[in-house]
């Protein structure tokens, strides 16, 4: 079964417009997206649009870092779903493990972010991920089975056409600590099986899930030798060049 694999840079707060623009200039000139992948970057709100224009025609799609579940309304300092397609986006990443531990976001809210997602036609990446005492409990499967589930409430087989799962151990993330590829595919393989519960073994074999938490050139390709792992949501070595591009042409060992 072959899946478009997908490499997502999450860019989170560290670059400010003019230097998003310059940054995916060079990325433009120094990445040919390879045949059967599919790359996309998330620059912060303000560079959205700005970015968006560079990206055209180069084959490297867009994503927000987050989203408001309502259409539109008087929520001062939000953005709406309907306005990131505006901007560009075609993907929208929600409940990263920042946004839940920093930012107060239960799964509840998560799943009505990801359903205004898909009501807008845009793609959403949903994150879930065991903290490091949730795995020491042994809790890990729990944990994920219970984000997975109230992430997807409400979500038609249809609608997770093009929904992406992004499994991200908060212990791996920016820690350098990297998932084993066996540690990673374990999980995978885990939520692979809960979706074929929930939306038939035929579908679920579509859904991609990407591995996140430290990925690096050096962990890539043999992350990406495990079956059930079908890509990468990357953070620290998304924001050079050098590393994404080697990322992005990563061969599996
Ligand atoms: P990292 O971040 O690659 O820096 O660990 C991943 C993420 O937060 O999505």
């Amino acid at each position: 079964m072959s899946r478009f694999t997908l490499i997502a840079g999450n860019w989170k707060m560290f670059k400010p417009p003019r230097e998003a623009v310059q940054f995916s200039r060079r990325l433009v000139e120094a990445m040919e997206v390879p045949k059967g992948r599919e790359v996309v970057i998330a620059p912060a709100f303000p560079a959205l649009a700005a970015v968006a224009a560079v990206l055209q025609g180069s084959g490297i799609s867009l994503a927000a870092q987050n989203v408001h579940p309502a259409p539109r309304g008087a929520f001062t300092g939000e953005v709406s779903a309907e306005m990131l397609r505006d901007a560009g986006c075609r993907y929208v990443i929600v409940g990263h493990s920042e946004r839940r531990s920093g930012f107060g976001e239960t799964d509840e809210l998560i799943n009505r972010k990801l359903v205004a997602v898909l009501a807008s036609g845009l793609k959403p990446i949903l994150c879930i991920g065991e903290t490091l005492a949730e795995r020491e409990r042994e809790k890990t499967l729990e944990i994920i089975a219970r984000q997975l589930n109230a992430g997807l409430k409400n979500v038609a087989p249809d609608d997770m056409e093009g929904a992406v799962i992004a499994y991200e151990p908060v212990w791996a993330i920016g820690t350098g600590k990297t998932a084993t590829p066996g540690q990673a595919q374990e999980v995978h393989a885990f939520i692979r099986g809960e979706l074929g519960g929930k939306y038939g073994t035929a579908a679920a074999r579509r859904i991609r899930i990407v591995y996140g938490g430290s990925v690096n050139p050096g962990n890539m390709g043999q992350l990406m030798a495990e079956k059930d792992i079908d890509g990468a949501l990357v953070g620290g070595a998304s924001i050079e060049v050098a590393s994404f591009s080697q990322i992005v042409n990563y061969a599996e060992v």
